[in-house]
């Protein structure tokens, strides 16, 4: 064997600063906003990849278990990319594991997807590529593109004509001593999947194209307070991005609701915790957790607060982490 067939790569999900939601109608998976995150590292998606002649289709192991179909098909769309860039022809066989709930709302299929692409570019023979995987992982998932690079990173909108799209850095994980503190809801799969989320937000949403249209300007507020480390500024824009994605969500038809009491109870809590002096901003995905952005000495006292909140399972501190990286090959 003159290359390696087989590499294992970790990789952190993130959360989205500026959400992202909603695709360009252009194909090729294109983001209808841009986006900015911060990749977390007290989450992690580990993913082994071996490419095997000895197989007839691609397999994926999820969490120990044989994965469901979709979640296959789309490892399929990402692998079969992988071996046209390449030339292997080998079906693979992928194992996956997470330590934190999958497909909750923690944004596992952004740390999944991007552990996936470079694990499966290492062992296919492509040179590591932190461009590359981040293209790769977005034409599966959007949000995964950003978790190739570590600390603060940006995906801007797609535009018609665009097939390639990766993220770009914004800044490092020592950029800030920031803290997203993850108030956990609840331990199962979420209801509806982001996709099917924000794909029926497009279709039946009056507030989508408002939501298109204002997204940009809340884009460059969250990146320009990133930058000056300006909680203060970066705060009340990350909030604003969040209820705006939830309140377009809300408006499709029939509406498409990701919250909880709990996560009532959590918003109304980071409300109370700031009129004490306490500094946090909460944020939510396509799930029922908040997450709430602190400075970094701020954090215990954040999560000790969120764990007194009617609904709020259990607390997780996390801080800028690293881009999704090979930790061993073949
Ligand atoms: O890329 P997806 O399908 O995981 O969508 C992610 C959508 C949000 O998590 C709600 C926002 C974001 O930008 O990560």
């Amino acid at each position: 064997m003159t290359r390696p067939l087989e590499a294992v790569a970790i990789a952190h999900p993130n959360i989205a600063l500026a959400k992202y939601w909603g695709k360009r109608p252009f194909g090729h998976n294109l983001p209808a906003v841009p986006s900015l995150s911060v990749t977390l590292s007290g989450m992690l998606t580990k993913t082994r990849v071996a490419f095997d002649p000895s197989i007839a289709e691609d397999v994926l192991i999820l969490n120990r278990a044989e994965a469901p179909a979709h979640e296959t098909k789309r490892v399929r769309s990402l692998l079969a990319r992988v071996r046209e860039l390449s030339g292997i022809s080998y079906k693979a066989r992928v194992e996956s594991t997470n330590d934190f709930p999958t497909a909750s709302g923690l944004a596992s299929s952004a740390s999944a997807f991007s552990a996936l692409a470079v694990a499966a570019m290492r062992a296919a023979g492509l040179p590591d590529d932190a461009s590359q995987a981040s293209d790769l992982a977005r034409k599966t998932s959007v949000s995964a593109a950003r978790s190739a690079f570590g600390g603060f990173a940006k995906l801007r909108a797609g535009v018609e004509g665009d097939v390639d799209l990766p993220a770009e850095s914004v800044a490092p994980a020592e950029h800030w001593d920031l803290a997203v503190v993850v108030a956990v809801t609840r331990e199962g799969p979420k209801e509806v999947g982001s996709t099917e989320g924000m794909q029926h937000t497009a279709d039946t949403s009056p507030y989508f194209p408002t939501w298109v249209e204002s997204a940009p300007a809340l884009f460059a507020r969250i990146e320009a307070a990133v930058l000056a480390r300006d909680l203060g500024a970066l705060g009340p824009a990350v909030e604003q991005s969040a209820l705006a994605m939830h309140a377009a969500a809300l408006a499709a038809a029939p509406a498409t609701v990701y919250f909880t009491g709990a996560t009532v109870e959590a918003i109304r809590a980071v409300r109370a915790m700031r009129s004490r002096g306490l500094e946090g901003y909460l944020t939510i995905d396509a799930g029922p957790h908040v997450k709430v952005v602190t400075r970094g000495a701020d954090a215990k006292e954040v999560a000790r607060a969120m764990e007194e909140v009617p609904g709020v399972l259990r607390t997780i501190i996390t801080t800028p982490g690293e881009g999704a990286r090979v930790i061993e090959s073949a």
